[in-house]
């Protein structure tokens, strides 16, 4: 089976940007679709930059479809230097469109991503409070 996929997508398949795990993580996020299976880590370091915490590094591992490792190449891309308030707002929606479009039935592979990004940011801000600060 063929599917339309944007020269973007196939270019972020085939040489994903940040992959990999990050062992130091400050924050991991882990998501999975449960229909199809496929599964998401997102890990972030968070710095500082002008007294707002930025997500620093960004590294992700995904075992999934095409789209899905597309979605997340491009996630990490579009959150890396941003405050963790302006990641927070980074949806599926902003994702596609800078992949220039997916496949209609592929777009609820695009939710993973930036479900996994939240759920790293949570788990960094979990963590955090519990230290004290
Ligand atoms: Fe599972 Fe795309 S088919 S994330």
């Amino acid at each position: 089976m063929s599917m339309n996929y944007s020269k973007k997508v196939m270019e972020h398949f085939k040489n994903p940007k940040n992959m990999g795990e990050m062992k130091d993580a400050d924050g991991v996020g882990k998501v999975g679709n449960p229909v199809c299976g496929d599964v998401m880590h997102i890990y972030i370091k968070v710095g500082k930059k002008d007294g707002k915490e930025i997500i620093e590094d960004i590294k992700f591992q995904t075992f999934g479809c095409v789209s899905a490792i597309a979605v997340t190449s491009m996630t990490t891309l579009l959150a890396k230097g941003k405050t963790l308030e302006e990641s927070l707002k980074i949806k599926r929606d902003d994702v596609a469109s800078a992949l220039d479009g997916l496949p209609p039935i592929k777009m609820h592979c695009s939710n993973l991503a930036s479900e996994a990004l939240e759920a790293a940011i949570n788990d960094y801000m979990k963590k955090t409070k519990k230290k004290g600060n």
